[in-house]
């Protein structure tokens, strides 16, 4: 089946004056970026970086227009791609989608078949979209960790931004991984919530100072950090020896102001985690786990909200003032 000549999508532009536009609107099957791979799509997801893209504060589009969407879900409606034919269920999560190719904030899609990874068995369009690019930067952070030795036997590891849909993941899947989790958040509110996702221990990170020396007490054996800047620094003094920080995100800030100290005494390692373009072959093995042995268990709780594409704004306006909770899906047509 072809796509449709017409459909919807949300289209992200600037005009002549390079003044943002973004709206659920009618486009052409023509307009859309090339792909072996033609998809009905059926969910979506909201990440940090779809509310960047989608409101113009953060240069995510390398060109105009584009669809929104980093994630996608849906049903193969035609292709010529080897491995893949109609009614496959597929997902696909970075790879360039609303970045330089449209992404999944539309009703049909193209995607490159190189980056389209099977519905693993396990998973469902939602619930693969409530995990969608967080929930692989969380496994993602996790693979790196333990590859460089990270074990629950070493200790405690902390996860900051700990209510957002990086964090929230983070904490329940490391809990199933047999780790002891403690959670740094500024929403007190939730601590509860926290708890119950497997945070053993939560800290109001406006009352936590880590010290200004170069190597403070060790408190943690390593840390999954969604925020950058001050908090970030501060955790490179208190991770214990052999200890592992995977940096992947930015919430606080982009800066990092540190020694070599931690790095060169207690040989803690800091891993830079870029879930965008992450090989293939690894994409589809941590698709694998977050389907089977790393699967949330609660998934459920995670998924805070299914919303239209007419309520995206409201969402995106939330997430760029730190008020994210948990996962919320976008349900497309
Ligand atoms: N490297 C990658 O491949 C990759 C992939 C996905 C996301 N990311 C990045 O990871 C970060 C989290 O993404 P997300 O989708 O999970 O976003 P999110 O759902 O909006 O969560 C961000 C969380 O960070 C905390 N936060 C927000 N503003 C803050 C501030 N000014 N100072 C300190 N903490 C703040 C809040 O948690 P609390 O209120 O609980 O503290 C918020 O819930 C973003 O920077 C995103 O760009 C990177």
């Amino acid at each position: 089946m072809p796509i449709p000549s017409t459909f919807k999508a949300f289209r992200i532009d600037h005009d002549v004056q390079g003044e943002h536009q973004a709206e659920w609107q009618s486009m052409t099957a023509e307009q859309l970026s090339d792909g072996d791979l033609s998809v009905q799509v059926h969910y979506s997801s909201v990440n940090y970086k779809d509310a960047l893209a989608g409101t113009g504060s953060g240069k995510i589009l390398r060109n105009f227009p584009l669809n929104g969407g980093i994630d996608v879900a849906g049903e193969v409606i035609a292709s010529t791609a080897d491995g893949f034919v109609p009614g496959d269920k597929v997902i696909a999560t970075g790879c360039g989608l609303s970045e330089t190719r449209d992404g999944g904030y539309s009703e049909y899609i193209k995607l490159d078949s190189r980056w389209a990874i099977s519905l693993p068995d396990g998973l469902d369009y939602q619930q693969a979209m409530t995990l969608g690019t967080a929930g692989f930067t969380a496994a993602l952070s996790l693979y790196r960790m333990e590859i460089n030795g990270q074990t629950p036997d070493m200790g405690p590891v902390v996860v900051t931004g700990a209510t957002g849909g990086v964090g929230s993941l983070a904490i329940n899947i490391l809990h199933k991984a047999g780790y002891e989790v403690h959670a740094i958040s500024g929403k007190p509110e939730q601590f509860e919530w926290l708890r119950h996702l497997g945070a053993s221990q939560c800290v109001d990170r406006h009352h936590l100072f880590l010290g200004d020396q170069p190597l403070e007490s060790a408190a943690w054996a390593g840390a999954i950090d969604n925020v950058g800047d001050q908090l970030l620094s501060g955790l490179t003094r208190v991770i214990k020896p052999w200890g592992n920080i995977a940096s992947c995100g930015l919430a606080g800030g982009h800066e990092l102001h540190t020694t070599v100290m931690p790095f060169i005494i207690r040989g803690v390692s800091l891993l830079g985690i870029n879930s965008s373009n992450c090989p293939t072959p690894l994409r589809k093995q941590l698709w694998q786990r977050l389907a089977g042995q790393w699967k949330p268990e609660q998934l459920d709780s995670i998924c805070k909200r299914v919303i239209s594409p007419a309520e995206l704004e409201p969402v995106f306006a939330e997430m760029l003032e730190g008020g994210s909770l948990g996962r919320s899906v976008v349900r497309i047509g």
